[in-house]
């Protein structure tokens, strides 16, 4: 019923409720059939380039060994040692990986390059997080949600908290707008998305039945909900002079045991993309502490640490939902 063949996911717009959860459920089907030894491998002879013009664990991660588990083969193409954007366009780039490869998956700035790519390349293009959105995350975490809670995702409700207007808080909203949920955002009023997409969301939520609050004040937002949803206060390519003005901005909205109290939820859930700052053992985390005196920005490591925190099912889903865009749009 879905023929999702040759599709590029540049952002969760591109898909219909029903195909995101056809994909939702091929990659829960993936990864039972991956720990039960009887996965299929369709993707054999495929070869699929990976473009990460910033840094990603994760994502490369989850690109590379779910091509691997479907017999497909990956080259990686890093920050340097490539001609991409500095001496080559991305037109012209997008043309010969086109000739070469049956799939492109970027990482890195401008969502129009992800669009560029895909409309030059004649290839299916994965959107590995941009400047803007973060489309193959919000399958991980929709995953994720779905398997620690018994009611189907148009009743589950969830608060995004902190930086509301990047390329999370932006996903995170379009996605739950899309699925017909119940999405907050949480954040002082210059953090907030842009009014396109706000406007973006509320016209979706029409038609879904989505439910849609962006607020600046925690208790209404955090009340109730299933799950509490935060991301790094400053995110790969903006400037480090943003940590001051952040941290000044969010502090108030850091997620720690308060807030998850405030919730009223005794069965809440703490959900994070990654990378998190929640202590000092990273040599940002160092650098943030000796600067401003602090040793955790979004989330404490209280919190972190605890037993309401998912953030490490979330990462293993990265696997199987990437697994199941790369099957649905390019497997036999
Ligand atoms: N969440 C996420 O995209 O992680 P990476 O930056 O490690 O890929
Ligand atoms: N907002 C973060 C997400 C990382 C997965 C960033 O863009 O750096």
């Amino acid at each position: 019923a879905f023929n999702l063949k040759n599709r590029s996911l540049l952002t969760l717009r591109d898909y219909t409720p029903r195909e995101i959860g056809f994909l939702l459920k091929l990659a829960a089907d993936l990864k039972t059939a991956k720990y039960a030894g009887t996965e299929v491998p369709r993707l054999q002879g495929k070869d699929i380039a990976l473009i990460f013009e910033k840094d990603s664990t994760r994502t490369r991660v989850g690109f590379e060994v779910a091509a691997y588990d479907q017999g497909a083969r990956v080259t990686y193409l890093g920050p340097s040692g490539n001609h991409i954007g500095h001496k080559e366009s991305v037109k012209d780039t997008a043309r010969v990986l086109g000739r070469i490869y049956d799939a492109i998956e970027y990482r890195g700035f401008g969502q129009e390059i992800v669009s560029d790519l895909a409309k030059y390349s004649g290839v299916p293009v994965y959107n590995g997080l941009t400047n803007e959105f973060h489309p193959t995350q919000i399958l991980a975490d929709f995953l994720t949600m779905q398997e620690h809670i018994e009611k189907p995702l148009h009743q589950v409700s969830y608060v995004f908290i902190g930086d509301a207007g990047n390329n999370m808080g932006d996903s995170l909203l379009i996605g739950g707008a899309k699925m017909g949920m119940d999405v907050r955002l949480c954040a002082p009023r210059e953090c907030w998305p842009t009014q396109a997409i706000q406007d973006e969301a509320h016209a979706l939520a029409k038609e879904t039945g989505a439910r849609i609050m962006i607020s600046d004040d925690i208790d209404t937002a955090v009340k109730g909900v299933d799950f509490v949803y935060t991301d790094v206060w400053v995110s790969m390519g903006e400037p480090k002079e943003k940590w001051a003005e952040r941290i000044k901005l969010l502090t108030p909205y850091q997620v720690n045991a308060e807030l998850m109290a405030k919730t009223g939820n005794p069965r809440i859930r703490f959900m994070h993309c990654l990378p998190a700052f929640h202590n000092t053992e990273t040599t940002v985390g160092a650098e943030i502490e000796a600067e401003f005196g602090i040793s955790a920005m979004e989330v404490t490591e209280e919190v972190f640490e605890s037993p309401a925190s998912i953030v490490f099912d979330q990462a293993e889903n990265r696997l199987h939902t990437i697994k199941a865009v790369l099957v649905a749009t390019l497997g036999a």
